[in-house]
């Protein structure tokens, strides 16, 4: 049969609203996750964490645990398997939070010192509670506070520098009519992703095979090759459906260990982790304490601009909460400095978490921008367009494009901005103070090279592999859109393969680059399809299959300020008896790019700023400074925003195709929590006449 693409019925099917494909699947209970997926055989893995925040582990007392029902092991730093340490990962450097049971140390609370494997989940479980494991304990120190003693500056985390200067900011700031200075803290904050991170490792046939539940099978096979000495074609993960992933879901020590231990049993071995080890073996974002200073005409031009961020690392390993880089995009002035800062705990190693940076960040920058708007006497939407920048403040490069002011301009006409009394305090419904605020947002807009294979079967359907990951974003279901409009097909003849790594080298889900990296690469590879197919004949039984790499095209992109924009709205109620905040209603209006599934597209945004109102109001880890770990490290003890905190949220965008994007695609992942603390804690100020520079803005804060 000859198959042909160029139905004329079907011209975009990107575009239009589409249900998940795998979303009868899932609300039928058929979709399986790591964890549930059979295997004969099955051995169970219990993680045992350090209770001590440092130190050196003296004794693993192994043997009364192994006499214990359906015990088979316990694996630990005594007796595991040598891994690689010295290996190059997916993010330049090794890193040594994997690296298992490879000695003696304990850098925090909550490090794994053993692993319990037995017949069942039960057995492993009830062995590893019982397991004794003696330290020697060292003092250790976790607290975190501005200008804390040992802060430096990292030279630059992920290609980027820490610090950028430019201009004389003292002379400024003293030749400047208004000038604001604030400090403004976040606190330690949590991913917990619905499905906690779990992972089965097995041989088969001389093969390494994880299955798993992570943001890039490609990523986490790997780095497990590299891990274990592996020719990287003898390991193979497989990450069909994942319950949320927000950074948090590479590779971690679970995978590591699961491998250790069925190497060593000759069986599969499963590894899951509780929700309160996810507190603190995966990450989680770091505190901040951040100041930022403004100078500005009276006009409200800015002049001077200073934001010093502070964050907190492990003495293991650098991550860098880089909260002070969304200026850099934002607002230009004629002296301009911004710097990370990082201070070494005895604390986990925190990580990506949605927004990273920008999330925290963007609470002090558009704060501080909603400050020098009263001070000048300025709209803050105003002061904003007074200050939009013709190039990229820091970089000098032009903008790709820039719509954050039809943002502003389309959502203060739907959230009736201009209705708005801009003295604070004087809205009272009752008990209640009403207040309104918004804030700017923005993400970098990025894609990295990607592979992908598309087949034309003789059937007359599609099949496309490529190692995407669905972390519940409707990834699966935009690229389904994105091949059958380049194929000028209907969804339905799509086949769409993701999430095995078998299928080659593809971006993570992260750095909201996943869809516009993958997309690129299967629009790419329908493209060669198509001039394969236009050279007729008959499909084989085995179809016809073009591949594509999109790296020559990504690296050959001009060198821009590459962003996705948006504008915050939020109305707040303020009791005045009990200090309780409610937010009352949302507007997200975003410029992010062509929007493939306007379905999947606004639960992203309102995900985003769902979380970005929990981190308002809700979200605080707490950290006891004698233990050195967290106090109530779970879903009771860690508050959150439920339904009933959750009000009318609205998002929607304007039209911002990306020019150099062969789909349009910019990228939705993460800019939904950008901005959206600000704009609360700003309709916080509007209601009550009061400043919040601390998250959360808790009851016993406000009164
Ligand atoms: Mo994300 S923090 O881009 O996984």
């Amino acid at each position: 049969m000859t198959t042909t693409t160029g139905t004329s019925a079907v011209t975009r099917a990107a575009g239009t609203a589409h249900t998940r494909i795998e979303g009868r699947e899932k609300v039928t209970g058929t979709a399986r996750y790591a964890g549930e997926i059979p295997f004969a055989g099955l051995a169970h893995g219990w993680l045992v964490l350090s209770t001590i925040a440092r130190g050196r582990i003296r004794a693993v007392e192994a043997d009364p645990v192994l006499a214990m029902p359906g015990v088979l092991t316990v694996l630990h730093h005594g007796n595991a398997p040598r891994v690689d340490g010295d290996y190059t990962g997916m993010l330049g450097r090794p890193d040594p939070t994997l690296l298992v049971f490879q000695h003696d140390r304990v850098p925090s609370a909550g490090w794994p010192v053993a692993l319990v494997v037995a017949e069942t989940s039960e057995q492993a479980r009830e062995a590893a509670e019982a397991l004794v494991v003696r330290y020697d304990q060292e003092p250790h120190d976790v607290a975190f506070f501005a200008g804390r003693p040992g802060t430096y500056t990292p030279e630059s985390s992920l290609g980027e520098p820490c610090e950028t200067e430019k201009g004389d900011l003292q002379a400024e700031l003293a030749a400047s009519a208004v000038v604001v200075d604030a400090e403004y803290t976040t606190p330690e904050e949590h991913h917990s992703a619905m499905e906690p991170h779990a992972a089965t490792a097995h041989w088969d046939g001389g093969r390494l095979e994880v299955v798993d539940s992570n943001q890039g099978s490609m990523w986490v096979a790997e780095e497990l090759a590299k891990l274990f000495s592996l020719d990287p074609s003898s390991v193979r993960v497989r990450s069909e459906h994942v319950g949320g992933a927000f950074g948090a879901k590479g590779v971690r020590p679970h995978q590591v260990c699961a491998v250790m231990a069925a190497t060593l049993l000759h069986r599969p071995v499963r590894v899951v982790l509780t929700r309160r080890q996810t507190f603190s073996l995966v990450g989680y974002r770091s505190p901040t304490a951040q100041r930022v200073r403004l100078g500005a005409d009276a006009d409200g031009r800015l002049r001077a601009f200073d934001h010093q961020a502070q964050s907190l690392t492990s003495t293991v390993h650098e991550f860098v909460e880089r909260s002070a880089d969304p200026g850099r995009v934002m607002y230009a002035a004629d002296a301009h400095h911004t710097v990370n800062r990082l201070v070494k705990l005895d604390v986990p190693t925190p990580t990506f978490m949605r927004a990273p940076g920008e999330a925290p960040g963007s609470f002090a920058l558009e704060s501080a921008l909603d400050e020098l708007a009263e001070k000048c006497g300025l709209d803050p939407i105003a002061l904003r367009a007074r200050n939009e920048p013709d190039a990229g403040p820091v970089s000098g490069l032009p903008f790709s494009s820039r719509n954050l002011l039809a943002c502003f301009q389309e959502g203060a006409h739907r959230f009736g901005w201009a209705d708005r009394d801009p003295r604070p305090g004087i809205r009272r419904e009752g008990r209640w103070l009403l207040g309104t605020g918004t804030a700017a947002a923005s993400f970098p807009s990025r894609a990295v090279p990607s592979t992908a294979a598309v087949t034309a079967e003789a059937d007359g359907t599609f099949t496309v592999r490529i190692t995407a990951a669905d972390v519940g974003t409707g990834a699966r279901t935009a690229l389904t859109l994105i091949a059958a409009e380049a194929l000028e097909v209907e969804p339905a003849r799509i086949r769409m393969k993701i999430a095995d790594s078998d299928f080659g080298p593809a971006m993570i889900a992260g750095g909201s680059m996943g869809t516009r990296s993958w997309g690129w690469a299967v629009a790419a590879a329908v493209g060669e399809l198509r001039e394969q197919l236009a050279l007729g004949g008959d499909i084989p039984p085995q179809g016809i299959t073009a591949r594509s790499d999109t790296g020559a095209a990504i690296g050959a992109l001009a060198n821009k300020e590459r962003h996705s924009f948006g504008a915050q709205f939020a109305e707040v109620a303020v009791d005045v008896t009990s200090g309780e905040v409610r937010v009352r209603r949302m507007l997200g209006m975003f410029a992010a790019g062509r929007i493939i599934n306007p379905l999947t597209a606004r639960s992203q945004f309102i995900g985003g700023m769902i979380w970005g109102l929990s981190m308002a109001l809700h979200e605080e880890a707490v950290r006891d400074q004698a233990s050195g770990s967290h106090v109530g490290a779970d879903l009771a003890g860690y508050h959150f925003a439920a339904n009933a905190d959750v009000p009318l949220i609205e998002a929607d965008w304007v039209d911002d195709p990306d020019p150099d994007d062969p789909v349009g695609i910019k990228g939705i992942g993460e800019i939904g929590i950008v901005g959206a603390a600000a704009a609360i804690a700003n309709a916080v100020w509007h209601a009550t006449g009061v400043r919040h520079r601390d998250l959360p803005i808790r009851p016993d804060r406000v009164l």
